[in-house]
């Protein structure tokens, strides 16, 4: 592999930035300094730019077989997609179905994943629960490196686990060193506003987010929060979406309860006004859980983003065509959860986020990539600019402009949440382990290129 040298841009991490030169050798950063030469290597001018980590996505679902119908994107295509968008890692969720062992779903989804242009590591969906599974988990974080664990307090009759099970599965966490991450939304209070809505003729997608209240978040949020609390273990709290949940985590964190929140781009933007669309594809097109929320709810997630409440952000990438969101024309509960983004998280939170004037470049750093590399047992071979780290790299122009679309972006869909939105803030590098994967807008994918990321526990191994 040639080395490359990245000269004359402005280096940012968490921790601050300075104007440097970076010189990526054998796939990892080899130096940072002031006028350095390489021979032999690729340049690229980085005048005027941000070089930055790659970023990480700590929540994606690439090919993931879901509500009777496939996810539109695998893991050759969603991580090429990323590339695009400069990350550089993904964390994708295994799910194992109903009494499948987890470390067979594990066999089936590094098959899939084995295409990744990026490199990738794995969380472990908590899809049922009894002794085999639990056994089970020893080997996926001793053997694996997958040592962080999604349960669902949604989708009753199906993935929703009841507090007794939660608890378990959260003592197994404490004692394996993993972290227990929740899908919080209360799946009871769901079936039944469901049901009632259908009964009383609303059919349509805005029945979806009716359906699921800002409370129903709240309430799950609380009550997970509470559970971790008692058995002794950290929380990640995925994919928040609601001030009450905001709210909860803040808190827990104020009394010293270890909480983590990760917020999506979608949900500091975009508000529930998109399923009253009269355009079906429109407001199919948002369907996804928890759904966007009233207008009220993006300030009061920005200013937990902020204040560090929330500290992490991924996409939830899952991204389903208009067709495929047809399969819910008759009812809302039909329409498969879930929508794209992982090609635009970081020109989104760049835009609305650091040109805004709501957070630092260096805060965009911890949010897109340190504080997920912190959480995951990354850190410090990915989510920084560390001498001897993974070069995983991008070139950052804040001067070029971007108009986001489903017909320009590699994602395989024909639907965008972003459609027609201007960003200016555009990733024209992105270095995976010092290869070019997305150079002067042109996507140089080399699938196999992305590895397995075998991560550590991300806490130390607790007795009963
Ligand atoms: O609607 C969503 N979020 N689909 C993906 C699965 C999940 O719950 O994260
Ligand atoms: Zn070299
Ligand atoms: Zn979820
Ligand atoms: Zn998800």
């Amino acid at each position: 592999m040639r080395d490359v040298l990245i000269r004359g841009g402005t280096l940012v991490t968490a921790d601050g930035h300075r104007r440097a030169d970076l010189l990526c050798h054998d796939g990892r950063i080899a130096a940072i300094g002031d006028n350095l030469v390489a021979d032999d290597a690729d340049i690229i001018d980085a005048g005027g730019c941000f070089v930055m980590p790659g970023g990480i996505d700590p929540h994606t679902h690439m090919q993931l077989p879901m509500m009777g119908t496939v996810v539109a994107d695998d893991f050759g295509s969603g991580t090429a997609a990323a590339a695009a968008g400069g990350t550089t890692t993904i964390l994708d969720f295994v799910g194992p179905e109903k009494g499948q062992s987890p470390l067979e779903a594990l066999a089936v989804w590094q098959g899939w994943a084995a295409k990744s242009v990026i490199d990738y590591g794995f969380h472990m969906t908590v899809s049922w629960w009894d002794a085999r599974f639990a056994d089970e988990m020893a080997t996926l974080v001793r053997a694996h490196g997958i040592s962080s664990f999604k349960f669902f307090l949604a989708y009753k009759g199906g993935l929703m686990l009841p507090d007794e099970d939660l608890i378990e599965g959260f003592r197994r966490c404490r004692e394996l060193g993993a972290l227990p991450q929740v899908h919080a939304e209360n799946g009871d209070l769901i079936a039944y506003l469901q049901e009632k809505l259908l009964a009383e003729g609303l059919t349509a997608p805005l029945g979806h987010a009716l359906s699921r209240p800002s409370l129903c978040e709240g309430e799950a949020t609380g009550r997970a929060i509470a559970l971790a609390e008692t058995v002794g273990v950290p929380l990640y709290v995925v994919h928040v979406s609601a001030a009450e949940a905001v709210q909860a985590i803040a808190a827990a964190q104020a009394r010293g309860v270890p909480v983590i929140g990760e917020t999506l781009p979608g949900f500091l933007a975009i508000d529930d006004s998109v399923y009253r669309d009269p355009d079906f594809d429109v407001a199919a097109g948002h369907v996804m859980s928890p759904p966007y929320r009233p207008a009220a709810h993006p300030p009061v997630l920005w200013a937990g983003v902020q204040n560090g409440t929330l500290s992490t952000t991924g996409t939830d990438h899952c991204c389903f065509t208009k067709a495929q969101k047809r399969l819910g024309r008759d009812a809302f509960t039909k329409i498969p959860n879930g929508c794209g983004g992982v090609e635009e998280r970081l020109s989104v939170l760049w835009d609305l986020g650091v040109n805004a004037g709501r957070i630092t470049p260096e805060q965009f750093v911890a949010l897109t990539a340190t504080n997920a590399a912190k959480t995951f047992g990354l850190w410090p071979r990915k989510g920084g600019l560390e001498i001897g780290g993974d070069a995983d790299v991008i070139v950052l122009d804040p001067a070029r402009t971007k108009t986001l679309s489903a017909v320009t972006q590699h994602q395989r869909t024909d639907f965008s949440v972003w459609e027609g939105r201007e960003v200016r803030g555009v990733v024209v590098q992105t270095l995976a382990r010092g290869a070019h994967v997305w150079a002067d807008g042109d996507l140089r994918v080399e699938a196999g290129h992305g590895r397995y990321c075998h991560r550590a526990p991300t806490s130390s191994p607790a007795t009963r």
